[in-house]
This record gives structure tokens, C-alpha cells and sequence, in this order.
């Protein structure tokens, strides 16, 4: 099994089969090997630099109803908020004082956030903080608004494809929903010029190493500069509610296969990652992640916005969570970057 691990090492792909393998063993010389591998790589990229994204939950109204997400339509127990243009700028203020350089808008798929609202907060976000990005992660919108708000400003869209099988994509969706729109948009976003990320939930209900061969294979068509997995955690409140988890050492081993496929793509160490294991995000870094976000949002909303349960970073002030972050980052071994930290080419 290690030879495999030298040939996508050396060459940057593997076969089908070689992937399968790969996927499905729990063989710790390997994930030891891979795990180093992908972390020589990064480090040949982007040496010990991790990239800090402020994130800031922004709305948890949702029109669509995935199955597997705590604040789908129908959970009629979710707690709503949204945040007002003075929220979102004041998370902003806090975080660039914390040394923030990129802001992450995200919320569900909430219609009150028209064009005009977003295109006034980011063009005031670029204006006040021009060393600043701004990412979105707002859902899926028509071409003509991802045109407008890119010419707000907007630099980067994280838009998970979620699963490349349409088979997965189906049962993970409604009906309403569908994969082609969700291709397209991402399509549509790169074509824009936003630097676009991508990816998935690890051990998501149904999903099997076939289905996870897929969403490799779309992301090597797509060329994201960023790509999103973390687990699936199940959320009491939703279909999946009884649903195992996916697990540490499968996101790892994903984490690692992902960082020798894209040697040079933006790779976060997701909260869920942190949710999961107590030093799951160091582990990431570890195993070739070089972006962490810690949460900007207002802590009296941070509990509302509740994908899954036991969600981490809920109760912390944006302070602590940054000086949380700086250490655990520093103890695995890496160092904070100061800047925006755009994809390299
Ligand atoms: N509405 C936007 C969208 O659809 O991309 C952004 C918000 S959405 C809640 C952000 C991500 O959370 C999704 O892409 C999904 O992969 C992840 N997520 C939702 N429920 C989850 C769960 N139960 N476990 C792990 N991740 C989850
Ligand atoms: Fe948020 Fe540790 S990163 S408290």
C-alpha cells in the first residue's frame, strides 16, 4: 500500500483502483507515510503558513431542506437570526483588530440578503479594509447576482458540491435541489474570477468509497482553489438524526489525499474536523490543511447557527477563539500568516 502513496506522492493521481485501496485501508504505515507526505508538499507550497479566514455566520433562514443540516426549513425547533449590515460590520472591525485579512460571509439560503443589501456591505467592507478578502458562502444564486456581487467586491465563493454522484446528491437532497445547478454555479463563479472552493461531507449517510471517487474526480474537473471537507455529524433535529458520524481517520486520510492531488489548493482544518476530536484541526494541519476559521460571529448568535450537534467555538469570544487558534496552530508546529493569503498559482 505504500507504493501507492509514493505514486500519487510523485504523480498526483492514481487510478480508480489505486484510490479505492487507498481510501479503504486502515493500515497506519500508510496513513503515517501519507500523512508525511502531504505535510512535506504544503510545506514545499506554502512552508508552516496558515491562513486565518474570520467567519461570520450572517443568517440561519434557509429556504432548502437538506436532509443532514440542523438549520434546514423544516426544523421547526431552530432558533432564527440574522445579522444586520451594523453586526456584520462591527464583526468586521473586531476582526481586523484580531489581525483578520479575509472575511467569510455565510448563512443559509435566505432571500432577505438581496443583491443590493450584499453589494452595500461588501463594497463598505472593501472600501474600509482594502487589504481585505472578501469570501462568500451564501448558497446557490441566479449567474447575475454572483456577477454583481463579485463587482461589489466579493474575491472568493465557498460553494460545497456536496456529492458528485447523483444518486448521493439525491438522497442527501430534496427534490427541489438538484446537482446540475449546484455544478453550475461553481462553474459560473470560476468563469466570474471568484477563487472558488469546493468539497464535501466525509461518511455522510449512504456514501460509500465509489461516491467519494466522484467528488475527487469532479474536483480534479473543476480546479477549485479551495475545497471544504470535514465530517458529517449528525444533528438531532433532522432525518439523520440516528445516522453515524464520519470519522477521524477517514477525513485525515481524505485530508492528506486531497493535499498531494492539489499540492497547491487552500485546504481548511474545518470545526467540524475540531468537533469530532479534541486536537482534530492540529491533526488537519498536520496532514497537509493550511487554513483554519475561526468564528467572528456575535456570540449571542453563535448557538443558533447549529449545523450539527455539539458544534465547537459556540461559547468563546472572537478574542479567545483567535488566541485559542494562535496556540493550538503554533503547538502543531505552524505559524499564523498575516496576510490575505490568496491561492498561489
Ligand atoms: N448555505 C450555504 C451552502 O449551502 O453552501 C452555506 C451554509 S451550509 C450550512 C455550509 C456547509 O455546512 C454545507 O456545505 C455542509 O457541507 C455543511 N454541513 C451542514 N450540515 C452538516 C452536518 N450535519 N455535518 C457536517 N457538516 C454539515
Ligand atoms: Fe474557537 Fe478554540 S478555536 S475556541
Amino acid at each position: 500500500m505504500t507504493g501507492i502513496v509514493e505514486k500519487l506522492y510523485n504523480t498526483g493521481d492514481l487510478s480508480d483502483g489505486e484510490l479505492k485501496a487507498l481510501i479503504g485501508t486502515d493500515d497506519t504505515e500508510t496513513a503515517e507515510l501519507l500523512r508525511r507526505y502531504a505535510d512535506e508538499t504544503r510545506q514545499k507550497s506554502y512552508g508552516k503558513k496558515v491562513f486565518l479566514r474570520g467567519l461570520i455566520e450572517i443568517s440561519s433562514f434557509c429556504k432548502n431542506d437538506c436532509l443532514y443540516c440542523g438549520i434546514r426549513r423544516s426544523n421547526k425547533d431552530a432558533d432564527r437570526y440574522r445579522l444586520s449590515r451594523e453586526d456584520i460590520l462591527s464583526c468586521c472591525e473586531n476582526g481586523y483588530g484580531l489581525g483578520f485579512r479575509t472575511f467569510v460571509m455565510q448563512g443559509g439560503e435566505d432571500s432577505f440578503f438581496t443583491d443590493d443589501f450584499l453589494c452595500g456591505v461588501i463594497s463598505e467592507i472593501k472600501e474600509k479594509y482594502p487589504d481585505c478578502a472578501v469570501t462568500l458562502s451564501l448558497g446557490e444564486r441566479s449567474y447575475e447576482s454572483f456577477r454583481r456581487l463579485r463587482e461589489a467586491g466579493a474575491d472568493r465563493y465557498l460553494l460545497r458540491h456536496e456529492a458528485a454522484s447523483e444518486e448521493l446528491y439525491r438522497k442527501l437532497h430534496p427534490v427541489e435541489m438538484s446537482l446540475e445547478n449546484r455544478k453550475e454555479c461553481l462553474f459560473s463563479l470560476k468563469e466570474l474570477g471568484y477563487q472558488v472552493g469546493a468539497g464535501f461531507m466525509v461518511g455522510a449517510p449512504f456514501q460509500n468509497t465509489e461516491h467519494i471517487i466522484a467528488d475527487l474526480r469532479f474536483l480534479q474537473e473543476l480546479q477549485p482553489q479551495m475545497i471544504g471537507i470535514g465530517p458529517f455529524i449528525p444533528h438531532h433535529n433532522t432525518p439523520f438524526a440516528g445516522e453515524n458520524g464520519g470519522t477521524l481517520e477517514l477525513t485525515l486520510r481524505l485530508l492528506g489525499i486531497l493535499r498531494l492531488m492539489f499540492p497547491k489548493v487552500l485546504l481548511p482544518a474545518t470545526t467540524a474536523l475540531g468537533t469530532i476530536a479534541p486536537n482534530g484541526r492540529e491533526l488537519g494541519l498536520k496532514t497537509g490543511c493550511n487554513v483554519v476559521m475561526p468564528n467572528l460571529s456575535p456570540v449571542k448568535v453563535r448557538k443558533k447557527y447549529d449545523l450539527y450537534d455539539n458544534k465547537i467555538c459556540t461559547g468563546e469570544e472572537a478574542a479567545e477563539c483567535r488566541g485559542c487558534l494562535q496556540r493550538r496552530i503554533e503547538s502543531a508546529g505552524y505559524e499564523i500568516a498575516s496576510e490575505r493569503g490568496d491561492c498561489i498559482k
